[in-house]
């Protein structure tokens, strides 16, 4: 009997999936591989990315341990990559870095490795995946994890909210750009989602702060696979009309 085809399917598509080492990122990985992705993760910490694969579906996936504060080394990479396992369908960049400050105590040191992590990075993803020779000739999707705090500010958040808002921004643009190749670029914003990168934050909070900022969820705090789906949904093929949007993931918290 034949099976029904699934409504999101990656079957025969590789991805590139930044941050995959935790949180999000290893959601996302779990949800794209259950749909037939084939994954390329990237993370600073082996043994991490490793504890990644070793719980994803099916046997084609790889690992590539890189810093992105240092960007350079990413064209061979990908290039070795693509050469010999064949070429890209999307990419996801989850990577990112957080840090509460006041505006009179920022580092600029800190404040430019945010920058490269959660935005040049991405942007040096996305031009190497997107190469025509490295990309499906059929086209493509990019997928860029953002945040609420692009679009609402929040205090000790500057850094963090204006590269995910260059982020939110310069999606629509890249969107405009590839369309004429088919290949689709879009962002998701997520709420308060508990990981480590949050938790860290949050632990530098008054505990009643914390269930302040959870109580501004309607639909409370979220989890990593709630933003998975989404992702999933925005990466796939069956989405092939959504471009240059970004997609609100935050259970309520910008409605209000
Ligand atoms: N959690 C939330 O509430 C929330 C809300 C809105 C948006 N986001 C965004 O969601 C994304 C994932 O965050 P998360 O909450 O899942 O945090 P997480 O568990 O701390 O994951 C962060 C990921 O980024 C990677 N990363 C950080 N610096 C890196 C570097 N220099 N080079 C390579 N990889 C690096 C980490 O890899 P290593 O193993 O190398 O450390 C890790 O895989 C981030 O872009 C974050 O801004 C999160």
């Amino acid at each position: 009997m034949l099976q029904p085809v699934p409504f999101i399917d990656f079957q025969g598509r590789r991805v590139v999936l930044s941050g995959a080492s935790s949180g999000i990122g290893r959601a996302i990985a779990i949800e794209l591989s259950n749909r037939g992705a084939q994954l390329l993760l990237l993370g600073r910490d082996e043994p991490r990315l490793q504890e990644t694969k070793a719980v994803l579906t099916g046997p084609e996936h790889a690992i590539a341990v890189v810093d992105l504060r240092d960007p350079s080394k990413l064209l061979s990479l990908l290039n070795n990559h693509a050469g010999q396992q064949g070429r890209f369908y999307g990419l996801c960049h989850c990577a990112g870095m957080v840090e509460t400050v006041p505006l009179n105590a920022i580092r600029l040191d800190k404040f430019r490795e945010m920058i490269e992590v959660n935005l040049v990075a991405g942007i040096e993803l996305a031009r190497i995946v997107s190469r025509r020779d490295l990309m499906r000739e059929d086209g493509g999707s990019l997928l860029f994890i953002s945040s609420v705090y692009a679009l609402a500010g929040m205090a000790g958040q500057i850094e963090y909210s204006a590269t995910k808002g260059a982020v939110t921004a310069g999606i629509r643009s890249m969107a405009i750009e590839l369309a004429r190749r088919q290949i689709r670029v879009n962002s998701i914003s997520p709420g308060l989602v508990h990981t480590k990168l949050s938790d860290n934050a949050l632990r530098r909070l008054d505990p009643l702060r914390v269930q302040q900022l959870e109580a501004l969820h309607p639909l409370g705090p979220g989890t990593p696979e709630d933003v998975a789906r989404a992702a999933a949904f925005l990466l796939a093929p069956e989405s092939r009309w959504i471009t240059g949007t970004d997609l609100i993931v935050d259970g309520g918290y910008t409605a209000q």
